[in-house]
């Protein structure tokens, strides 16, 4: 299994890796001063495992997303999912791992506003290439499985927050990634919404054996996790009770 594309060298022999962050640390530039997000911290998640980070505001959640889907760089340390280092990619070949290993669901669900539901949920199948019969397929099962497919044709902003948060799980998983990557998903919906958003997706990432990792400030959202993480002063820790 190549987990790039077809003629980059760094081939894998399966495809439900783990994930695995090896000292590392960030930090940003603010004038004069660098302010350190990460601080030479490490994590190691087995293959098709939920885990949960909780962090409060500025603690550096995103942060720590966007490191490992390569959308920003380490400083110093490794991050690697099943044996790929992803820290020695080219930035081409970290877009292309991105589009291709990971979906991504957002507190303010990122649709795109001038698309339909359909062609929002087949966006990560258009630029993997895979928008094919099979491909729509899969789409329309997924559309189906969030209760939306009667949805299809209406644009997003007609679509209540938890709605709009059913498609971005269909969108995240149909190009069958071995990743989600969940940042404050429940961020800007009511309790009962975001209880039922947690339930789905917990489900539907557990049911296709991928690793989920969420991020998010509320303990109630990551109830569902094998282990969850806290992230305080650039360092992971395991959260007492939550199991290795
Ligand atoms: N591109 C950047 N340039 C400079 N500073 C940044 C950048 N991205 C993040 N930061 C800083 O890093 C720290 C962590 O930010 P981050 O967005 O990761 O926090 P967070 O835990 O996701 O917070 P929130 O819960 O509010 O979303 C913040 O102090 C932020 O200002
Ligand atoms: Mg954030």
């Amino acid at each position: 299994m190549n987990f790039v594309t077809g003629n980059v060298k760094t081939e894998l022999s399966s495809a439900n890796g783990f994930i695995c962050l090896k000292q590392v640390s960030k930090s940003y530039l603010e004038g004069e001063t660098r302010r350190a997000v990460l601080r030479d911290t490490s994590l190691c998640i087995a293959k098709e495992q939920f885990v949960a980070v909780l962090g409060k505001s500025g603690a550096g959640k995103t942060t720590l997303l966007n490191l490992i889907s390569g959308i920003d760089r380490v400083d110093s340390g490794e991050i690697s999912i099943n044996g790929l280092s992803l820290t020695a990619l080219t930035d081409h070949e970290s877009t292309l791992f991105r589009r291709k290993n990971i979906g991504f669901i957002f507190q303010f669900f990122n649709l795109i506003p001038t698309l339909t539901v359909w062609e929002n949920v087949v966006m990560p199948l258009e630029l993997n290439g895979l928008c094919n019969e099979a491909g729509r397929k899969v789409a329309e099962a997924l559309l189906r499985e969030v209760g939306l497919f009667d949805r299809k044709r209406t644009y997003p902003d007609r679509l209540s927050g938890g709605e709009q948060q059913r498609v971005s799980i269909a969108r995240a998983l149909v190009h069958d990634p071995m990743l989600v990557l969940a940042d404050e998903p429940t961020g800007n919906l009511d309790e009962e919404t975001g209880d039922a958003i947690m339930v789905l997706l917990n489900r539907m990432t557990r049911q296709r054996g991928k690793n989920l990792i969420l991020v998010t400030h509320s303990a109630e959202a990551a109830r569902a996790a094998d282990q969850v993480y806290e992230l305080h002063e650039g360092r992971l820790t395991l959260r007492e009770g939550s199991w290795a």
